[in-house]
């Protein structure tokens, strides 16, 4: 072949290489491996849904790994991600404490990582970018503050008070109860007189709550629940002990889901503080700035809002999950 030609095909096919290249490269999807708690309650359930709607939207691979409430499985489901060299790796901790290790195995393979909904406890703060989630102690003080309210209200009798907490050990139990406590101080008239793990399931609610009602009986004034599915089997419970959710029995629940809000317009629940699980926008929007190099806030918060009885006919059509 002629010097000339050669040299204009090699050009040809050298342009030809950059153009497409760089398309390929643009073109390739964002691959993050979610490690999801479980399906423990109807918040998590749109919470699952949220994060898979928004990865298909934004054409993002999603590799998604139900825990089934275990921190074991998300040990397992993160070391799988690494093997696979996902792009990023995104979990909702079950649990505070435990993550060091394997979350420097991510951090040695390069692989940052993205906390959602709940917190970690690690010796070292960059062992993730950031996490985007609900303030679970505001939202303790919000239902403690509901409540003080009520108790003034309501001729400032003394209140007791009987709690199921979430999961031992998580960061929405841990938080919702000190926040909580913060505030109800304030009046000594209420007294926090039980206290069990219901662990976030209605099941266990229920469960926690008859046992509750066994040795308590008509001595409880207040229920607080650290979340409304919770709340929802406490309802079972005291209907079952032939006494009047909402009215013999005060409750004050977390979340705002739609159970909640149902709950509410029957007259058996007195006030959701609202724990949005619509994440998946903000996920996938801090997940592409996290793989491009780009800056995120160490912490995204959610700003939420307290709904009382007295609202939820107006708002229940409004509510998104
Ligand atoms: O971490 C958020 C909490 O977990 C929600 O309040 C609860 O419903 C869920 O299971």
């Amino acid at each position: 072949m002629h010097p000339t030609r050669r040299t204009i095909l090699a050009g040809a096919a050298l342009a030809l290489a950059s153009a497409v290249i760089p398309q390929a490269m643009a073109a390739k999807p964002l691959v993050i491996g979610f490690s999801q708690v479980g399906a423990e309650s109807e918040w998590r359930t749109a919470n699952t849904a949220s994060i898979k709607d928004s990865a298909k939207k934004e054409g993002v691979t999603l590799k998604f790994a139900d825990a089934q409430q275990r921190q074991e499985n998300q040990v397992k489901a993160i070391r799988s991600f690494i093997a696979q060299r996902v792009d990023l790796i995104a979990f909702s901790p079950v649990v505070e404490s435990g993550w060091d290790t394997v979350l420097r195995e991510a951090k040695a393979a390069k692989i940052p990582v993205i906390l959602t909904d709940r917190s970690v406890n690690v010796s070292d703060p960059s062992l993730y970018a950031t996490l985007i989630g609900s303030d679970f102690v505001e939202e303790g003080r919000k239902a403690g503050r509901w409540l003080l309210d009520y108790a003034k209200k309501n001729g400032d009798k003394p209140l007791n008070i009987v709690e199921l907490q979430g999961t031992v050990g998580s960061a929405p139990a841990i938080d919702r109860k000190a926040g909580f406590e913060e505030i109800i101080k304030a009046n000594p008239k209420l007294k926090v007189v039980r206290t069990q793990t219901g662990d976030f399931t209605r099941t266990k609610g229920k469960e926690v709550m008859e046992a509750f009602l066994k040795s308590m009986g008509k001595s409880i004034n207040v229920l607080y629940a650290h979340n409304d599915d919770m709340a929802i089997g406490a309802i079972q419970a005291i209907e079952e002990a032939g006494l009047k959710p909402g009215k013999d029995i005060i409750i004050v629940s977390i979340d705002g889901v739609k159970g909640a809000f149902q709950a509410m317009i029957a007259g058996k629940l007195n006030v959701t503080v609202e724990c949005s699980p619509l994440l998946g926008p903000q996920l996938m929007e801090a997940a592409r700035k996290v793989v491009e190099g780009k800056p995120v806030d160490k912490r995204i918060v959610v700003n939420e809002s307290v709904f009382p009885a007295d609202v939820a006919a107006k708002e229940l059509p409004n509510r998104k999950y």
